[in-house]
């Protein structure tokens, strides 16, 4: 059974219990997520051929100090870098490192700022250079099956809904859907019930209510829908090489819908991409 608590009664860890947050919360997550949706619009200008990785793990960790923030990763469960940065076919968690990036490169950059006990929680594909149509395909299907998904959220929804959403459209354009990594509640606590899958069908679930915080942050390959970790235990490769993309946004369900927290301050919601960042806040 699915249990649902105001935030502040539960202790500061996760319980399963699923957070309710109020507006004061609300006001704190919005605070955070616009500082990462800012760091990432700011990385716009960093992307591009011959820069490597660690540079953008430097400019992540001194804008988030500069802006009173820490990076959440940085010492996470022993992860030592301040973001994650996923090349091609890399799915995920993605280490930072002194390879420049080439140009043709799809890159994740996922950055989540702790800021005054809230989490932040976002993440983009940057094309490097000019890109193959295929990826560029690839970042567009995943962008838009993380709008699909953010349609589905209002009071009375189904988690499930999400997957179903992110799963219909994107196997239906001959993509396949990540399992092994999801989206989850997100608020005071970094990684928090529920976990938000990617995949599954209308109406299973917990239902969504007013309060809840989570993220959607569905991780779509070309190819066929395994991955495997690589021995720094972090790394995360499709296992067929496919290419795989990501985008991630941080939610809220209101009274009457959801409140997309990350959204890009500069329209840089899916940069380099033909397609537009979606505007607007809430409804
Ligand atoms: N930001 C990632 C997420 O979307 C989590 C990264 S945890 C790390 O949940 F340790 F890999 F950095
Ligand atoms: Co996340
Ligand atoms: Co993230």
């Amino acid at each position: 059974m699915t249990s649902y608590l105001e935030a502040e009664v539960l202790p500061a860890r996760n319980t399963g219990a699923i957070r309710l947050y109020d507006a004061e919360a609300f006001e704190g997550m919005r605070r955070a997520c616009q500082l990462t949706a800012r760091c990432l619009d700011e990385l716009a200008n960093i992307v591009q051929p011959g820069v490597a990785t660690e540079e953008i793990d430097r400019f992540v960790l001194r804008f988030g100090l500069d802006n009173g923030a820490l990076p959440a990763t940085l010492n996470y469960r022993g992860y030592m870098k301040s973001v994650c940065t996923s090349i091609n076919h890399v799915v995920c968690h993605g280490i930072p490192n002194d390879k420049p990036l080439r140009d043709g490169d799809i890159v994740n950059i996922d950055v989540t700022f702790l800021l005054d006990g809230y989490y932040g929680d976002a993440s983009r594909m940057y094309p490097v250079g000019k890109v193959k149509r295929a990826a560029e395909r690839l970042c567009e299907v995943t962008y838009h099956s993380l709008m699909l998904a953010i349609a589905e959220v209002k009071p009375g929804a189904h988690m499930g809904d999400i997957g179903a959403a992110i799963q219909t459209f994107a196997e239906g354009e001959r993509c396949s859907v990540v399992r092994d990594f999801c989206g989850h509640g997100v608020g005071r606590i970094f990684h928090d019930a529920p976990n938000v899958l990617h995949y599954g069908r209308r109406g299973e679930g917990a239902e969504m209510r007013p309060g809840m915080i989570f993220t959607i942050e569905p991780m779509i390959n070309l190819g066929r829908p395994h991955v495997k970790v690589l021995g720094d235990g972090w790394t995360a490769v499709t296992r067929d090489r496919s290419l795989s993309a990501q985008y991630e946004h941080t939610v809220g369900v209101t009274e009457t819908g959801c409140e997309v927290f990350t959204f890009s301050p500069g329209g840089l919601d899916t940069p380099g991409l033909a397609i537009g960042g979606q505007h607007g806040t809430a409804r």
